[in-house]
């Protein structure tokens, strides 16, 4: 990555179409931000993420079906992790280009979290490769990046709905499918899942450290203003079981965690 502007540069990260090459243009850029200039204050104009050609993006009700009896259920499965991540990539740079006058904190924070879903990507990307599958062999939703597009003016909006609502729910979600991983005998595939939750945690950690912060600025009440905000952009219903520990550990309060015991 060529010298400049941090925010510039993600974006620049952002537009990058092929997969392989954002991965590695995510890579550099995480690597040279300690020397990189960073411009809080600028403003750029609103983009879509760049993306290859495949996978064909589908409403989620028409994503085949993935059974992990099969090692082509399995790819399926795989391939939607890939997807998830890819995605997430986006998010991650996405909050650092778009969202002007955040301390330079943030910025790195969000630029580390790209760098990591970058990691997740090629992980999957190379594990799908073992099941004789590529990314892009399958077809995709688009449902993450939903509520990125719904967030877009409104970093606090980010921060409650992405990090804290929906990688949270990957918290929840992730030991289960590991579990069902391993009895499959992916056991590849189980070692990636671990590497996953240990990160995400810290990702929604960094969710919870900036939604508290906007908060604190704005005068709000995080225990009151996160309920607001998930009934403002519409936040997917929570369901058990949660994973207490790893929502602990990534910052959410006590109350927040027994709230969520009695309410679902
Ligand atoms: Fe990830
Ligand atoms: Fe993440």
């Amino acid at each position: 990555m060529s010298a400049g502007e941090l925010r510039a540069q993600a974006r620049a990260c952002f537009l990058i179409e092929p997969a392989a090459a954002k991965v590695a243009a995510v890579a550099a850029l995480a690597a040279a931000a300690p020397t990189l200039r960073l411009d809080p204050g600028a403003r750029f104009a609103s983009a879509a993420p760049g993306r290859p050609a495949a996978p064909l993006l589908v409403p989620p009700q028409d994503v085949g079906r993935r059974s992990m009896a099969t090692p082509a259920g399995r790819a399926m499965l795989i391939h939607a992790l890939a997807h998830i991540e890819f995605n997430a990539i986006h998010l991650g740079l996405d909050a650092v280009w778009r969202f002007p006058d955040m301390p330079p904190a943030y910025y790195h924070d969000w630029l580390r979290v790209a760098a990591e879903e970058a990691q997740h990507f090629a992980l999957l990307a190379a594990h799908l490769a073992t099941l004789g599958h590529a990314y892009g062999d399958f077809t995709a939703h688009d449902g993450l990046w939903d509520m990125a597009e719904r967030t877009r003016d409104d970093v606090l909006g980010r921060m409650a709905l992405v990090p804290r609502t929906l990688e949270a729910r990957g918290l929840d979600a992730t030991p289960p499918l590991r579990a069902k991983l391993a009895q499959a005998g992916d056991h590849e595939a189980a070692a990636i899942l671990d590497i996953i939750l240990r990160d995400e945690i810290g990702h929604v950690e960094i969710g919870n450290r900036w939604f508290h912060h906007l908060c604190r600025l704005r005068g709000l009440d995080p225990e009151s203003a996160y309920p607001a905000l998930a009934a403002q952009y519409q936040a997917p219903q929570l369901r058990g079981p949660f994973n207490l520990d790893a929502r602990r550990q990534a910052g959410f309060s006590e109350d927040e965690l027994s709230a969520l015991h009695a309410a679902y």
